[in-house]
């Protein structure tokens, strides 16, 4: 792996790269070629995908669901659990057939899991049908080297070690034409010890303010309603940029930007959740009353183990603190169960603190040992079969808790963003509230894009029925 200083990709550098898509696109004379991207993991890499089916798109290629029909097939993976990677061992093995019908195909494979030396490894001695792979630090540079994938028909493989760089104006193509992400700093400084992000994404850093409100204006311009800021740890952004601009006043002035009617935020870590954010929430009318604030564990010697910086009761305040100023507010969370000498007592906080902050809904996830990680290295690893079981109790409880949570919105009329026809129902049309609540009830089509009033009229645990009020 090549080692690189931290910076910013120069306008020289992204004219250089745009000029290999202009290339493929001149190499491609016309032909019509179709990318298929599939994307693992997390939000910030669905982001990293749009990116990369911008370029495509400039480059003259369109999309297509179908694998057969593919020119080049390309994985963004994740690492964050073991399952992740098997995942997309398991679809490259499948690829081989496909590969050997067509040898012109080009298969790609990039983000996280690449920035692991033994996974690129692993890849060039069994995958040998890969003709590209690219990590996380180096996406911005994807035109160049697909150039020379197709200019030399031989394997390229480019990854880079560093604390990570920063390209800005990378042509995205949006999965969505209401709600965008945008991303607004990369990395992680936190190294909480089953976490492997900080080894695969770099230190944090952020993107300018003015690079962001600039995004986020013309997105308001192109008609999203919706805009989702991301980060590994949000509420520390700016603490790189060597000024005062904090978090709470990059929503203060995302808020007033015209178009954007709602604007949601994740991941928040416990540990830096400020006043000044809490009353910028409660302030800005357009940021959503939702809040996804990971716990991972109830015990405090579990969190200390974990590196998390704040105790059980430290958590409880933060979310009384917060409910004080937003009753209304939904919160989220993640839970890891079974971490190494995780004892039934250290489970049973998790479940305490569960039933306390009675969360709207939680991610729940064993346990996934990630080779590097201070925590692989624990000889008290806990059972498959004691982890399975805290699993299933978690999950009781949560659920329950959701289902009545979701019980008292039977009969009230909430606001709903719709995004479009519901995938699920032919019939429905889709929204969420304000709380991230989905919501399906019979629509039209001139209704996307709006914000609907929805009375609600039939409650599962995961998702709300209603019909349109006026
Ligand atoms: N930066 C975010 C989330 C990053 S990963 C945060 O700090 O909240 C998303 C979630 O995956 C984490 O919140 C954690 O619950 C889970 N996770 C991370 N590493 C894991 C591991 N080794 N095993 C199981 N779950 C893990
Ligand atoms: Fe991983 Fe912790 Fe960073 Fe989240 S804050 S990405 S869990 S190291
Ligand atoms: Fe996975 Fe990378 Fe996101 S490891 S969770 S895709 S930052």
């Amino acid at each position: 792996m090549e080692r690189r200083e931290c910076k910013v990709v120069s306008q020289e550098e992204m004219a250089r790269q745009a000029g290999f898509m202009h290339l493929i696109k001149e190499k491609n004379a016309g032909a019509l070629m179709k990318y298929n991207i599939s994307t693992f993991g997390c939000q910030m890499n669905e982001n990293d995908s749009e990116r990369l089916a911008g370029m495509l798109t400039e480059m003259g290629y369109t999309h297509t669901d179908k694998l057969e029909e593919s020119d080049l097939i390309i994985y963004n993976t994740c690492c964050v659990r073991e399952n992740a990677e098997l995942k997309v061992y398991g679809h490259l093995g499948s690829l081989k057939g496909l590969k050997r019908e067509k040898p012109e195909l080009v298969i790609a494979v990039c983000g996280c899991m690449m920035q692991q030396p033994e996974v690129v490894e692993e890849i060039r001695n069994k995958y040998k049908h890969v003709d590209l792979v690219f990590g996380t630090h180096n996406l911005y540079k994807f035109p160049e080297l697909l150039y020379s994938v197709l200019d030399t028909r031989s394997n390229v493989i480019d990854v880079w070690d560093c604390d990570g760089v920063i390209a800005e104006d990378i042509p995205t193509r949006r999965e969505n034409d209401i709600k965008a992400w945008v991303t607004i700093m990369y990395g992680c400084n936190n190294f909480c010890s089953y976490c492997i992000v900080p080894y695969v994404r770099g230190r944090e850093r952020s993107r300018r303010p003015e690079v962001i409100l600039n995004e986020i204006k013309q997105l308001g311009e192109q008609g999203f309603k919706e805009i989702t800021l991301l980060g590994q740890n949000v509420n520390s952004y700016g603490k790189d940029l060597g000024e005062e601009f904090s978090f709470a006043k990059l929503l203060r002035e995302v808020n007033e930007i015209e178009g954007i009617e709602r604007i949601r935020f994740m991941t928040s870590h416990p540990k830096d959740l400020s006043d000044e954010l809490i009353t910028a929430m409660r302030d800005c009318d357009k940021v959503c009353e939702h809040l996804h604030l990971p716990i991972q564990a109830g015990s405090t010697e579990v969190l200390k183990k974990m590196n998390r910086k704040y105790t059980k009761d430290q958590y409880l305040e933060l979310v009384e603190k917060i409910r004080k100023e937003i009753p209304e507010i939904s919160i989220t969370t993640d839970i890891i169960v079974g971490f190494p000498g995780e004892t039934d007592e250290d489970f049973d906080e998790t479940i305490d603190v569960v039933k306390k902050v009675r969360y709207d809904m939680a991610y729940t996830f064993l346990y996934s040992k990630r080779t590097g990680t201070p925590a692989a290295k624990s000889g008290n690893q806990v059972p498959e079969e004691v982890k399975k079981q805290r699993f299933d109790r978690l999950l009781e409880v949560q659920n329950k808790i959701s289902r009545e949570i979701n019980d008292k919105l039977l009969g009230q009329v909430v606001e709903v963003l719709v995004e479009g026809p519901s995938k699920t129902n032919e019939k429905m049309y889709t929204g969420r509230t304000r709380t991230n609540k989905i919501v399906n009830f019979q629509g039209n089509e001139e209704m996307v894009g709006k914000l609907v009033r929805i009375k609600i009229d039939k409650v599962q645990t995961w998702s709300l029925e209603g019909s349109p009020v006026q």
